[in-house]
């Protein structure tokens, strides 16, 4: 096939139809190496300078090249998350047949920011806010809308927060200084919830910080002492972020305790669940979020532990009405009715405007998963993060940071007879070598200047067999480096 047919044919349904099919093949067996633990890296490492060089050669290359070749060795040179010794971020290895759903979002490019636009996208997003309000426990009240990403979702539902515990239109009038909004949090929260603080413009000292216990938990005992400290200094403090559960460690936070004191103190309780919002499916693991339907608003990421492909993530209010009073904002051109809430507008409740079709992506896994599906897979993940804490503490050369709660454990390589900066420092190698061999790809992290390597078990594919390999490989690792 002449290469320059793609130019002189860009919408020739035949030609899609070719490479489409070659495309899936070349998919299919790419899933089917990659789950099958193949010697192949999990990340096929090159340095960036080198692989940012690569695709300049690309450039030059240009159309000459074969479309498949091209696509190939994109897959070929990429992270594979299917791989089941794919333990890193939490990034998940999506449904296939939700990517199929996904590549048929891509190719209409419906916008979901007027229904017009994106009518079903629009219609199934709906029914998910219902589905995942009713596991809440909310009423009919409730409503919700997608964000890309859940560092957009953090930032929606707080600025809602501004704008509803103002004593004034802050949308209309900016920010006075005297009425500063204040967020109480803990330095276990995600890095976005203080970037949007500052995106906000309140600067730091609208981040109430109160301490976390030994599991990395808010400490609630100490909520009234920082609360009153803040007013003191005359933070108009309007809302708890609580963690559902934390990026770093995956520990969940005392809803109910939390939820007592924005209670008695008439403050939002927000909870960032958007790694940790999948127990909603489990009966076994449903206890963490005790007290989820008293929250005022939520983050749902379902790219994280509910296997669709990304960014795709809900964010729910207890009070619908408030998901509206942000982005007041006229846009005639988009909207007719400027003061109706009209759901089926999401413009006018997101930051975004044109939005990619999240809602047909979700719809399609919830579709066709059920509840047992997805109460199994974060059962079974949950478990083995437990097993693997257990294995790390049955051998006297590791040792785990806590006992996990989610699916997330961080640990490290500990025989003995270092100092806290040695071990950071062969932890650190030890994680280098092993993603630059591909032989599993794990990440770290620092809490309270100890450097811990870190695994998110979220790869439905990855068994306890992997597990204990990467301990041996981390074994023989260090003794290399020794
Ligand atoms: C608790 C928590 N909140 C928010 C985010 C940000 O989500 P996203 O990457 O979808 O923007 C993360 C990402 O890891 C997270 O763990």
């Amino acid at each position: 096939m002449s290469i320059r047919k793609y130019q002189e044919a860009p919408f020739d349904p035949e030609l899609f139809r070719q490479d489409g099919h070659k495309i899936i093949d070349i998919l299919s067996d790419y899933l089917k190496e990659v789950v099958n633990r193949p010697d192949t890296p999990v990340l096929p490492w090159t340095d960036p300078e080198e692989l940012a060089e690569r695709y300049a050669e690309s450039y030059r290359r240009g159309n000459e090249e074969p479309f498949i070749e091209y696509i190939s060795e994109a897959l070929e040179r990429s992270n594979h998350l299917h791989h089941p010794r794919y333990i890193g971020h939490q990034v998940t290895s999506p449904l296939p047949h939700v990517a199929l759903a996904q590549l048929c979002t891509t190719l209409l490019n419906n916008g979901a920011a007027v229904y017009e636009m994106g009518p079903v996208a629009m219609a199934m997003e709906r029914n998910l806010v219902r589905l995942f309000s009713g596991m809440i426990g909310y009423d009919d009240n409730a409503d919700g809308i997608f964000t890309h990403g859940g560092s957009a979702g953090n930032l929606t539902a707080m600025l809602a927060v501004r704008q509803v515990k103002s004593p004034y239109n802050v949308w209309e009038e900016g920010i006075k200084k005297e009425l500063k909004t204040g967020f109480i949090v803990t330095d276990q929260s995600h890095y976005s919830v203080a970037r949007n603080v500052k995106i906000m413009g309140l600067g730091n000292d609208a981040l109430i910080k109160v301490p976390y216990d030994k599991c990395y938990r808010m400490r609630t005992d100490l909520l009234e002492k920082y609360y009153e400290r803040a007013l003191q200094k005359g933070i108009s403090v309007a809302a708890v972020i609580a963690n559902s559960c934390s990026t770093a460690t995956g520990s969940y936070d005392d809803l109910m305790a939390i939820a007592d004191f924005c209670e008695r103190y008439n403050l939002w309780l927000h909870v960032d669940g958007a790694h940790g919002m999948g127990v909603l499916f489990s009966d076994k693991y449903r206890h963490l979020i005790r007290g989820i339907e008293r929250a005022d608003s939520i983050v749902i990421d379902f790219h994280k532990m509910l296997l669709i492909p990304g960014l795709n993530s809900m964010v729910l209010f207890r009070d619908g009405r408030q998901s509206y009073e942000t982005f007041a904002q006229k846009a005639s051109y988009l909207f007719k009715k400027q003061t109706e809430n009209e759901w089926y507008n999401s413009a006018k409740r997101t930051l975004e405007c044109t939005k990619s079709s999240l809602g047909f992506v979700a719809f399609t896994a919830f579709k066709y998963y059920n509840r047992d599906y997805f109460g199994n897979y974060i059962d079974s993940r949950y478990d083995l993060a437990k097993r693997f804490t257990e294995m790390v503490r049955e051998r006297n050369n590791f040792e785990a940071a806590l006992e996990p709660q989610a699916n997330i454990v961080c640990f490290r390589y500990n025989s003995g007879g270092l100092d806290t900066e040695e071990l950071n420092r062969l932890n650190a190698a030890i994680r280098d070598i092993i993603i630059k061999e591909g032989k599993f790809y794990i990440v770290q992290t620092e809490l309270e200047e100890i450097l811990w390597l870190r695994v998110t078990i979220i790869n439905p594919l990855t068994t306890e067999e992997d597990m204990q390999l990467l301990l041996k490989v981390i074994e023989e690792t260090a003794s290399s480096i020794h």
